[in-house]
This record gives C-alpha cells, sequence and structure tokens, in this order.
C-alpha cells in the first residue's frame, strides 16, 4: 500500500533562478512560470548583458508589459545585474537603493551568453566590498573555465580555487551557489560555517533536472541534446547527494530551476545550446523527485520558505494544490515564431498543477 499522499497543499511557490530571454519569445515562457510562482529570480545573461540598473529597469518594464498584455498580475521578478570585471562600486550601491535583488557572476565563458562575464574575481573586489556593505547578494555560477579541467571537474574545483578563498575575503557577504550539481558542492554548502554575526551568507539552489537525472540521460540510445545544460548533469552518486540536501529539511537548499529556453533549432544542431526547458511542469517535477525518496512533506519549505527567507522577503501566502495526475508533456511548445521542446516532452509527469 502506498503512503503517499494524492494532494498536497502548500504555500505557492517561488522559482530563485530563471531565464525568460526578451523580444517576442518571452511571453510563452513568462507564461508558464507565472502559472506555477509568484515570483522569480530574473537572469540577466540577455545580449547584451544586463549590466547596469537602468538596464534592469527597462528589463523590467519590458517583463511587466508582457504580463499585463497576458492579464497576468500576481507574478513579480526580481531582477539581477550581471557582474563584470567593470561593475564599480556605485552601481552596486545604486542597485541596491533602486531595489535591484541581486548580482550573478558568470566565470568569462562559462556558459550561454557569459563572454562580458569575470575574467577574475579580484577584479571584482571593489564592487564586492560594497556588496557585502549593503547586504546585496552574489549569485554564483560556480565552474571553473580553464581548458585544462576536464568539464565533470569544473565545479569542484570552481570551490576550491573560487569559492573558498570569496568566502575568506567577504564573510559577510551573502552568496547562493547555483544550480549545484555535486556532492562536492552540497558538501561544501550543507558544512560552511557562517560569520559569527552574520548568519545566512550561504545557500544554495537546485534544478529538477539535477535531481532526476544523471549523466547517462545525455546519451541515452543516442544524444540527448535537451537534456545538456551547464552544469552538466553529473554521475548517480552525485544526484543521490543533491536530493539528500534538498529533501533534508536544511534551509540552505531551495528551489532553483534554471529553466533556459533555446529554441528547438538551436538545441538540435552540431552545436547545440546549454539549458534545459523545465518551465512548463516544474513543480510537478519537483514533486516527483521528492515523492521518490517518500520526503512530499518537505517540498513546501524547499519550495516556498527557504527562498524568500535567505532573501530576506516575505514568505507567500497564497495557497496551492499540487494532485497526482498524470499530465502528458507535449512534444512542443510554442515560443515565438519557432517551438521549444520541455523537459520530459512526450512523456508524462505524475504531479500537476490542481
Ligand atoms: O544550461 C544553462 N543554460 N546553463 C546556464 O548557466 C545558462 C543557461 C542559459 O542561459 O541558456
Ligand atoms: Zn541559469
Amino acid at each position: 500500500m502506498s503512503t503517499s499522499p494524492s494532494k498536497i497543499e502548500l504555500i505557492q511557490p517561488d522559482d530563485w533562478h530563471l531565464h525568460i530571454r526578451d523580444g517576442d519569445v518571452m511571453k510563452d515562457v513568462l507564461a508558464d512560470t507565472a502559472r506555477q510562482f509568484a515570483r522569480a529570480i530574473i537572469m540577466p545573461n540577455l545580449k547584451p548583458p544586463v549590466t547596469t540598473v537602468d538596464l534592469a529597469k527597462a528589463y523590467r518594464a519590458r517583463i511587466q508589459l508582457n504580463l499585463k498584455a497576458m492579464g497576468i498580475s500576481s507574478f513579480t521578478p526580481l531582477m539581477t545585474l550581471y557582474l563584470t570585471d567593470n561593475t564599480s562600486a556605485d552601481e552596486v550601491r545604486k542597485a541596491k537603493s533602486e531595489g535591484i535583488t541581486a548580482f550573478k557572476l558568470y566565470p568569462a565563458g562559462a556558459t550561454t551568453n557569459s563572454d562580458a562575464g569575470v575574467s577574475d574575481i579580484k577584479h571584482c573586489y571593489g564592487a564586492l566590498e560594497a556588496m557585502q556593505a549593503v547586504g546585496m547578494p552574489l549569485l554564483v555560477h560556480g565552474e571553473v573555465t580553464t581548458a585544462d579541467i576536464d568539464i565533470f571537474d569544473r565545479e569542484a574545483v570552481f570551490i576550491d580555487r573560487v569559492l573558498i578563498p570569496l568566502r575568506k575575503d567577504f564573510p559577510e557577504l551573502k552568496i547562493v551557489f547555483e544550480h549545484i550539481t555535486t556532492k562536492q558542492a552540497a558538501h561544501y554548502v550543507r558544512d560552511a560555517q557562517d560569520s559569527v554575526n552574520h548568519p545566512n551568507t550561504i545557500a544554495a539552489t537546485i534544478t529538477p533536472q539535477h535531481l532526476l537525472m544523471n549523466r547517462n540521460a545525455i546519451f541515452a540510445g543516442g544524444i540527448r541534446p535537451h537534456n545538456y545544460c551547464l552544469p552538466v548533469l553529473k554521475r548517480e552518486e552525485h544526484r543521490l547527494a543533491l536530493l539528500e540536501v534538498a529533501t533534508s529539511g536544511n534551509p540552505r537548499f531551495f528551489l532553483g530551476t534554471d529553466s533556459a529556453p533555446h529554441a528547438k533549432g538551436a538545441k538540435e544542431t552540431s552545436c547545440g545550446c546549454a539549458g534545459c526547458y523545465s518551465a512548463f511542469n516544474a513543480l510537478g517535477l519537483y514533486a516527483e523527485a521528492f515523492e521518490s525518496v517518500g520526503k512530499l512533506d518537505r517540498l513546501e519549505g524547499f519550495a516556498s520558505f527557504f527562498g524568500p527567507d535567505f532573501y530576506s522577503l516575505p514568505r507567500n501566502s497564497k495557497k496551492i494544490t499540487l494532485v497526482k495526475q498524470s499530465q502528458a508533456i507535449p512534444v512542443e511548445l510554442p515560443l515565438g515564431d519557432a517551438t521549444i521542446v520541455p523537459l520530459r516532452a512526450g512523456e508524462t509527469i505524475a504531479w500537476s498543477l490542481a
């Protein structure tokens, strides 16, 4: 007899790591997210990247126009700025006073639209000093990018070469280690010490694909471009470590889908883009992961409480219901003039939004 419930009610979740792009594709992806989440941290890796407060405000206005056009009033985008070698301390202070939620560190060359990213973190020490002083969180794409490091080791090496020294130099800076993929990252975040007077200096987001799949999924019966994202899926032992911390009730781990839309043609090509489109039924995917280890009761903390608590934002008050009712995931969805292949396209998912 199954002891799993067939229905769960939870405070509405937020997505603490999301790509919605710009232009005519934005509406399609925003609609999927706004159906499930109350707020989302909007990633700044546009072309060109969102490097200034003025660019972020203009981006936010375009998001709000799209929300309005779709009649959605229940969703709030939380804006981020793209950190560069040249970000000034003044821009950080301006960002704080103008309601920007965080800065994003992309090591140059790490992923989609990261060419303008940081070439050496030492170039950012003035900006980081200001972030620490005003309480502005730094969101980190945690991978080294040097060619000598194997792609499967990039995250673990980043911890030793960049993250540990960074936390030593800025012990009060709030850092989110984004989309963690390894046992090393899970255990680093779990075991890291907070600075004495400043709790909540380190946290991590975890995507649905890294909780549900290991690297075999990229090569199952042939190459599977829609399961390719960065940081790339890892071995099963890493997936299990992520599932363990995500479902442990530890408030340092919370939901961030990293849903990253690329048109079908940009994925199914000789040099396909990195990114999984999980926004279509992200909550169903997370519910499946938590249920797989009998921890559905821990989903609400991970999805709805620990994120706002870390960011010192109020928790949502509205409730949503997930039902155990199998939902077919379409093989393709519209994306502007093109289409997109969602995660688990053509398969079914056990849980969906009531
Ligand atoms: O797979 C990814 N896609 N990882 C990232 O870090 C960026 C994202 C994107 O923007 O497409
Ligand atoms: Zn991302």
